[in-house]
């Protein structure tokens, strides 16, 4: 029996969240400024609840749909799947909370989702393929914010919440890729058009000043 000399503990491998990130950052119009990821290391008690609030909102749009397109199959099935990971997500980050001895308390909401919500269009299917296209887009910046926090929480020491947030990323990954198929199986007409529209609007709002600070915000001013 060969045996291996091992005098010292191996050293804690850090994730690498670009190995799961995919074609997350060519999707994105941009990827997050570093002032926002200084702001949020500062801030991880908003953060967290933010994120709290960002997993339970997630499940709601999630069954919202479920109710209103009881004829779509595929979508029945893939949001049911979403939302009951959305609400795993959220009590994981309750835990995390408790832990850290972070109350959950109400947060105002900031201005990402309403101002991506003012541009799906209101007639039908366009609503529907508008409202996949969204979801996909505040899937992948939810990822693509996971994977610029991770190596600045292991470089804080904070391991846990690095590992936490890796683990999150290859779920909501999935999540972009499923809004995304939907939307393409739903529209009457290529996405693209409606892909960029939603692109610029979104790398906007997190490219420029806003002076509420949450989890999918702009630059801190
Ligand atoms: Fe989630
Ligand atoms: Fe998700």
């Amino acid at each position: 029996m060969t045996q291996v000399a091992s005098h010292t503990a191996p050293p804690s491998k850090q994730p690498d969240p670009n190995l799961v990130l995919g074609d997350i950052p060519e999707f994105l119009g941009n990827s997050t400024p570093q002032a926002w990821v200084d702001k949020a290391l500062d801030n991880l008690t908003i953060l967290l609840i933010d994120h709290a609030q960002c997993e339970k909102k997630a499940a709601s749009a999630a069954m919202s749909m479920m109710y209103k397109y009881v004829d779509r199959r595929e979508l029945l099935s893939k949001m049911s799947k979403l939302a009951r990971e959305e609400l795993v997500h959220f009590d994981q980050v309750l835990k995390l909370m408790d832990d850290r001895g972070i109350q959950y308390t109400h947060l105002t909401a900031g201005r990402y989702a309403g101002a991506l919500h003012e541009l799906i269009r209101k007639s039908e299917p366009e609503k529907l393929v508008d409202r996949l296209i969204l979801g996909a887009f505040v899937e992948a910046r939810s990822c693509e914010r996971f994977a610029a926090l991770v190596p600045e929480l292991f470089n804080r020491g904070d391991e846990e919440l690095g590992r936490f947030y890796f683990s999150l990323l290859k779920s909501e990954a999935r999540h972009y890729k499923d809004y995304l198929t939907l939307a393409r199986q739903y529209s009457e007409t290529d996405i693209a058009p409606r892909v960029t529209a939603f692109r610029d609007l979104e790398a906007h709002l997190i490219d420029t000043p806003d002076d509420t600070f949450r989890f999918h915000s702009g630059i801190p001013s």
